[in-house]
């Protein structure tokens, strides 16, 4: 590490340059000293080499007042002012380097300084300094300067020139460095911005990518929902059919069993109008004990009874399984004319299991006309809507249906007397898998389905709800067909 040593060929003999001098020196081998410690402290060489870099301008400008103070020919204060101005504009660039780059090498700068200086001082200020010592004497500035320049002899001028060459060939390189670096830091930085973008847009095109997987996959539920539906439909339907036809010739049979039953009935009829005719003895004391053993009025009036509630019981399942007919209608996507009044019954009928230990089921049906819809899906949609409204009541409630008619719509409403829902879950409810039901009860597709559907009829759902008192989903549909539901 190059150390500056001060000796006596440094002063020039003007004190307050040397007093200055010799500061300057002395921070620069603190400089040195700092360097060359076992653990470089890199904050601390920042603040030692600023510090240095405004004792330094602080010199110069007192210098050049100097000069002035002494008026020395403009010739050597010019140069002398460049000189410093080129040195104090080489160490701005000197410390931008350093301070960008955490991995620059101080000793270059340092050693750049203390050449500097070492050159600077025994050249330009000795020059100055022999100058003041001259007009002090009484020269005139220019004298001054023109015996400055004929005693430098031959040699040391033509060397100065050449150490000035290089120097500032030394400079010119530096300073075409400094650029290269900014033309490569800029390049670089517009690599990063382009890579950034590219990011950017990489993350954009993956967050659509999950918003469709997200929707792909809603639809392959939704799909598998109405496909088992369908598949539901389809065995109601078969089952329906099976049943009919034991119903069929139990019906019948019973109709026949009430004739013969009623031949039976006259043939005993007959009998006892001669049982009168019996002489008191052992067979009509038999006859009496079977009759009354048989408890026979008892039979004869209750066979009726019985007979008239079997049938009436099997024209209960018959409805029944006509409902289950109209109902599992599903895999019939068509449109077609129906009866919403009787729409609602049948879904009733299918559902009343569930429902019936939940709640009364008040109907208040309006005189509706029939409307053009895909029935089956307008039943997935009044089957939801029961169902939630029987879920949604605790321990025993009403659930309302209410048609009506209104200008060219159709309202159907379920109103129940549950629990209601805060506003929160309102704002949710047609979100696909949105539910507050415990795993394995609510899928959350209920109404998501249902406002599809009702939507690609051209219609709309309503809600309104109170915590605690309960809800009403109104659905309205058109009269006529709209659009085409998929
Ligand atoms: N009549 C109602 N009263 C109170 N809350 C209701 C009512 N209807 C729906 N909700 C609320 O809306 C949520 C979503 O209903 P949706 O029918 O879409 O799904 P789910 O009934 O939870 O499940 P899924 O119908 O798929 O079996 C329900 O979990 C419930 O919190
Ligand atoms: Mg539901």
């Amino acid at each position: 590490m190059a150390v500056f040593d001060w000796s006596s060929r440094f002063e020039t003999g003007i004190e307050p340059a040397d007093e200055h001098h010799k500061k300057l020196v002395g921070m620069l081998n603190d400089l040195g000293d700092l360097m060359l410690a076992p653990q470089q402290n890199r904050e601390d060489l920042q603040c030692l080499f600023s510090a240095l870099f405004d004792y330094a301008r602080q010199h110069f400008d007192d210098e050049e007042q100097l000069m002035a103070d002494y008026g020395l020919d403009s010739r050597h204060t010019d140069a002398h002012r460049k000189e410093h101005a080129e040195f104090v504009h080489e160490l701005e660039l000197m410390t931008q380097t350093h301070s960008a780059d955490p991995h620059s090498d101080f000793e270059i700068l340092y050693r750049y300084l203390v050449s500097w200086f070492s050159f600077h001082i025994l050249g330009t200020d000795h020059a100055m300094a022999r100058q003041i010592l001259r007009i002090r004497s009484g020269i005139s500035a220019e004298a001054a300067l023109e015996q400055e320049l004929s005693s430098s002899g031959q040699g040391r001028p033509a060397l100065q020139d050449a150490l000035f060459d290089l120097y500032e060939a030394v400079t010119a390189q530096n300073r075409q460095l400094h650029a290269r670096n900014k033309v490569l830091e800029n390049q670089v930085s517009v690599h990063c911005q382009a890579l950034e973008t590219a990011n950017n847009k990489l993350f954009e095109e993956q967050q659509i990518l999950q918003a469709i997987n997200q929707q792909l996959e809603q639809v392959q539920t939704q799909i598998l929902k109405s496909e088992k539906m369908a598949s539901i439909g389809q065995l109601a339907a078969s089952v329906a059919h099976e049943i009919n036809n034991p119903i069929g010739f139990v019906n019948s049979n019973l109709g026949t069993l009430k004739i013969y039953l009623e031949r039976l009935f006259d043939v005993l009829g007959a009998y006892a109008c001669i049982e009168k005719l019996i002489p008191p003895g052992t067979e009509l004391a038999a006859l009496q004990s079977a009759k009354q053993t048989a408890e026979l009025n008892f039979l004869q009036r209750d066979v009726v009874d019985l007979l008239t509630e079997s049938r009436e019981g099997l024209e209960r399942v018959k409805t029944i399984v006509q409902d289950l007919k109209d109902f599992s209608r599903t895999a019939e996507a068509e449109w077609r004319e129906t009866d919403l009044n009787h729409d609602l019954d049948c879904t009733l009928n299918v559902i009343w299991n569930e429902i019936k230990f939940k709640a009364n089921i008040v109907k208040d049906y309006g005189d509706i006309p029939r409307i053009n819809c895909i029935a089956s899906q307008i039943s997935q949609v009044f089957m939801n809507l029961i169902i939630n409204a029987s879920h949604a009541i605790e321990d025993f409630g009403t659930i309302t249906l209410r048609t009506q008619r209104q200008n060219n719509l159709v309202m159907v409403e379920v109103t129940d007397t549950g629990k209601g829902m805060p506003l929160e879950v309102q704002s949710r409810i047609f979100e696909p898998f949105f539910t507050t039901k415990p795993a394995g009860k609510g899928t959350g597709l209920g109404l998501s389905l249902s406002y599809d559907i009702i939507q690609k009829h051209g219609g709309h759902i309503e809600v309104s709800s109170a915590p605690g008192e309960g809800t009403s989903f109104k659905v309205w549909l058109p009269l006529e067909r709209k659009s085409e539901p998929q």
